[in-house]
């Protein structure tokens, strides 16, 4: 099957430097937002209690770097469109110590979810996700939403990070790799703003927070509307 660029990039060759080059280097230096002060503490605390959905897991690197925190959960799915990210990051989360059920389902978030996974979750984490799909804001993040707010268990959050490319102050280094992911299709983000991730977050949500730090919007979503 042929799988969209957002995706198809992640060879396991690509996974054995990313996360030198993205979360190390591209989120100090080109991003402002850096990984271990900023992004994992924000990760861990919002996991749930009992099950947590990650969606679009690259290496896995923030569940294996949270697997003590994830000790009391008792289930992980791993969804993801690209088989190798999704066999990579189970690896390293089992590698990592976690030892409740893990679940990978390859499949595209554009897709809606099967009918198991319906209001099992109580954290669904959306990590680098959004700016790497095609389209843009409040759109692609409203289709994304509507997929996966049917997942979530009563009280559950829906959050994430995304790095955003309209109406920010990109540095050199930040506009290079702009022109070059955008240019390769691996994002999709010349149309995200902050103003536009709220409207999306407005129309899924009774409760949300977005926060920028640098060039990256971290976002949490609670209470669903209800949708007729
Ligand atoms: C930039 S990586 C993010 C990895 C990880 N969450 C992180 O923050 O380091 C984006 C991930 O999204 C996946 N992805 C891209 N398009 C997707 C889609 N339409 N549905 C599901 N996953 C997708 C890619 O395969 C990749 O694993």
């Amino acid at each position: 099957m042929a799988i969209d660029p957002s995706a198809s990039v992640y060879t396991r060759l690509a996974l054995r430097f990313y996360d030198f080059v993205v979360l190390t280097v591209s989120n100090l230096f080109a991003w402002r937002c850096p990984t271990g002060s900023k992004l994992l503490p924000f990760y861990q605390a919002h996991i749930g209690e009992n099950a947590h959905l990650e969606i679009g897991v690259g290496t896995g690197y923030y569940p294996a770097a949270s697997a003590a925190r994830l000790a009391k959960v008792k289930l992980v799915t791993l969804l993801d469109l690209n088989p190798n990210t999704l066999a990579f990051a189970q690896r390293r989360l089992t590698r990592a110590g976690y030892k409740g059920d893990i679940e990978a389902v390859e499949r595209s978030i554009f897709d809606p979810l099967p009918e198991e996974m319906r209001a099992r979750y109580d954290s669904v984490a959306l990590f680098y996700l959004f700016h790497c799909l095609p389209g843009a804001f409040p759109k692609k993040a409203t289709d994304v939403f509507r997929n996966v707010v049917p997942a979530l268990a009563p009280g559950g959050v829906v959050y994430g990070a995304t790095i955003l490319g309209k109406d920010v102050a990109h540095n050199w280094f930040g506009t290079r790799l702009m022109k070059l992911y955008n240019g390769k299709g691996i994002f999709g983000n010349t149309e995200d703003s902050e103003e536009r991730l709220r409207q999306a977050m407005e129309e899924t949500f009774e409760e949300y927070e977005v926060q920028v730090v640098g060039v990256v919007a971290l976002f949490t979503g609670r209470k669903p509307r209800q949708v007729a």
